[in-house]
């Protein structure tokens, strides 16, 4: 691989995506499509030590004369696909986004890379598109898709699109269904740096229902390491899972993030449940383990502990999202505090 191109490297995991790939492959470039939606921040991305390997162009990956110059005009040796509408509840308020970008989006960039003959294709997708679980079990690569939200069926649409375009034109693309993502740089409308910027400012955190659901954690590097194992090592027309095996509840990672901060837990408030909220989520990599020879690295709890640390050094990167289009977002979901 000398050439990439990403799409929403802007984004939390994105970002942390390019860093990743610059640090670990020197002879890599990377170009950077992303749309700069209110998740995008290129602030993400302003420390790259190396430059000159890393290009940005702000467009839509589903602006069709865009990709296609753009694959016409260099040399790309793979395409991962990172752009998203990513939030579960902004697609309960409104699913119109996540049709557009996360379903023709992707129609878009399979078939410019089809006619491209991109040699490699990567669609970054979700545990989310297998539906809940009850106690026990866990998701493989076989659970059928059963999404449950209209962010989930929107994900679960396109990589109906990318197994569609492996069998159909033999399209050599890869899919990778990943567990939830903590770290630095995720945007603070999800539930780790919302709560940790909430506990900040003395503000309560909002526990969905009774704070039983529960979630599969995986540090963002881990989920970086298995996406690059996939784009390298991945077998044309196969789904790889990545999961941090670390179920927590959401109560128990909302008393981990408030012992960790020293703040009390009456800061707790309990709120109206999500609709549709799924139970629980835990992912089998065996298959990542076995075929691309991928394991987090991660522990928890120092993981959690590298992330509060980063936010708390972090807090006017916060803060700018907070006071800016953001806050109209908050207040619907959450009211006036
Ligand atoms: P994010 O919301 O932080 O970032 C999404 C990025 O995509 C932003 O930079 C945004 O500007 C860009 N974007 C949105 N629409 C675009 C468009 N039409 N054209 C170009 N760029 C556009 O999301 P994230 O958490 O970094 O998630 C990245 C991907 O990983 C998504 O596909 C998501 O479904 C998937 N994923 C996320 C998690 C998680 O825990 N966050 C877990 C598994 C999979
Ligand atoms: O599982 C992978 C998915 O993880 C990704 O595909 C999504 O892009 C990503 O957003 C994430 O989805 P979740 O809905 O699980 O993440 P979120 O951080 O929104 O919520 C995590 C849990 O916390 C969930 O059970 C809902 C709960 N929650 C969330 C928020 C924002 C609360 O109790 N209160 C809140 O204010």
């Amino acid at each position: 691989m000398r050439r990439i191109l990403i799409t929403g490297g802007c984004g939390f995991i994105g970002s942390n995506f390019v860093r990743h790939e610059l640090a670990t492959y020197p002879e890599l470039s990377i170009v950077n499509v992303d749309k700069l939606t209110y998740a995008g921040n290129p602030e993400n991305l302003k420390d790259l030590p190396e430059k000159s390997r890393y290009e940005f162009l702000q467009g839509d990956i589903c602006d069709r004369e865009f990709i296609a110059s753009l694959l016409t005009s260099s040399k790309i040796d793979a395409v991962i696909n990172f752009a998203a509408e990513s939030h579960v509840d902004r697609s309960i308020l409104d699913s119109g986004p996540f049709i557009q970008t996360n379903v023709v989006g992707t129609q878009t960039l399979l078939d410019c890379c089809r006619l491209h003959h991109i040699p490699r294709y990567v669609q970054v997708s979700t545990d989310e598109v297998y539906g809940s679980l009850g106690a026990t079990g866990r998701f493989t690569e076989e659970t059928p898709l059963a999404a449950n939200s209209p962010y989930s069926a929107s994900k679960a649409a396109a990589d109906l699109l990318v197994r569609a375009y492996c069998h159909t034109f033999a399209f050599p693309a890869v899919i990778t269904r990943c567990s939830n993502n903590y770290g630095p740089y995720q945007f603070p409308e999800k539930v780790i740096p919302l709560f940790i910027s909430n506990a900040l400012r003395d503000l309560p955190l909002p526990v969905y229902g009774t704070g039983s659901n529960v979630r599969d954690w995986i540090h963002v590097l881990d989920h970086c390491r298995g996406i690059d194992a996939a784009m390298r090592a991945g077998r044309v027309g196969e789904v790889y899972n990545f999961g941090g095996d670390c179920e927590l509840t959401n109560l128990e990672l909302t008393h981990a993030l408030l012992d960790a901060l020293d703040k009390p837990r009456t800061l707790i408030q309990f709120v109206s449940d999500r609709l549709g909220h799924d139970l629980r989520y835990a992912v089998d990599s065996s298959k990542s383990r076995r075929e691309l020879g991928w394991l987090p690295q991660a522990n928890f709890r120092d993981g959690l502990r590298q992330t509060i640390d980063w936010y708390l050094a972090n807090t006017e990167w916060i803060n700018r999202i907070r006071s800016g289009d953001y806050r109209k977002y908050y207040e619907q979901q959450y009211g006036n505090r």
